[in-house]
């Protein structure tokens, strides 16, 4: 679906270049995740990917067609939520949505149940301008489905939502998927990346430092221990630790469970935060 070799950017008033040699490939049908902290350039990737950015060097292509040559209807096939969506304040979120619809050549989406699933349907007739933040990230996805395109392109979606709904639009996208959508992730947020993402690539300073599923980054060491917390004879709680390949048969362990008296356990295996931390020395915040 994308294939980048040898990617290299310079915003035209820097002194250096802001992307540095990025070379990756996402298969049809992906969530490929784009992770790194504030400024590393995942933005200015994906707009490259999307278009927005020209002059770069380097060969990328888009649905097997070099995106030097892609013609105006690549945008009936991409559906990007931008970082920082933009809307017509004085109208209302529906007309908006109509709007955007209408400058599509292909047959749109109905909005309302994309509306309703994302709870904005009460709020589909109020101007735009009296959105909150998030109210706004939710109708910035939905705006980039109106078309069906077959590529997402998706900056930090998640951001500035409330539980509640960052679990309905992490739904949505995994139903996108499903559905053969490919979807590129930018995000900052490890949780949606370890959850949503079928690869990640981490991108530090305008590189890629590593890229990998998270279930490969996160493999388990000969150091994973498992902490166990129970009840001693003083009703007192204690804490053992244990590598998790000899737990099940360490017979302190299999008596207090069979005692009941284990009353939490936790492994320790790696996040991608940790992950990120030892392969770049910084975090992803
Ligand atoms: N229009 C621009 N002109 C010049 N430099 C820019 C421009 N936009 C971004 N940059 C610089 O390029 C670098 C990468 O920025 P980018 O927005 O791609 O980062 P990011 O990884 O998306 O960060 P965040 O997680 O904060 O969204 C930063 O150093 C930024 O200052
Ligand atoms: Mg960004």
């Amino acid at each position: 679906m994308i294939r980048v070799e040898n990617l290299f950017y310079q915003y035209p008033k820097n002194q250096e270049d802001t992307l540095k040699s990025i070379r990756f490939e996402v298969k049809k049908g992906e969530i490929f995740g784009f992770l790194g902290p504030s400024g590393a350039g995942k933005s200015t990737l994906q707009n490259i990917l999307t278009g927005t950015l020209t002059g770069y060097r380097g060969k990328v292509s888009v649905m097997d067609h070099s995106l030097k040559h892609l013609g105006e209807d690549y945008y009936e096939k991409i559906g990007v939520d931008f970082e920082f969506p933009n809307f017509y304040g004085k109208f209302t979120a529906l007309e908006n949505l109509t709007y955007f619809s209408s400058l599509y050549r292909r047959k749109t989406l109905d909005p309302c149940p994309f509306l309703e699933q994302m709870n904005l349907l009460e709020d589909a007739k109020k101007p735009v301008n009296r959105f909150s933040k998030g109210m706004k990230t939710r109708l910035g996805f939905i705006r980039c489905l109106l078309h069906d395109p077959d590529l997402l392109f998706l900056d930090e979606p998640t951001s500035g939502l409330d539980p509640s709904n960052a679990r309905i639009l992490k739904d949505m996208v995994k139903e996108l998927q499903q559905a053969g959508k490919t979807i590129i992730l930018t995000t900052h947020n490890m949780h949606d990346a370890e959850e949503l993402c079928d690869r990640v690539a981490f991108i530090v300073d305008g590189e890629i430092r590593a890229l990998d599923t998270p279930a490969a980054f996160r493999h388990p060491s000969e150091k994973n221990l498992v902490t166990y917390t129970f009840f001693n004879q003083e009703k007192m709680e204690e804490n053992c630790q244990i590598p998790l390949d000899e737990l099940h048969s360490d017979l302190k362990f299999l008596r207090l469970m069979t005692e009941k008296k284990i009353t939490r356990i936790h492994s320790s295996e790696q996040t991608l935060e940790d992950v990120f931390l030892s392969l770049t020395g910084r975090t992803l915040q």
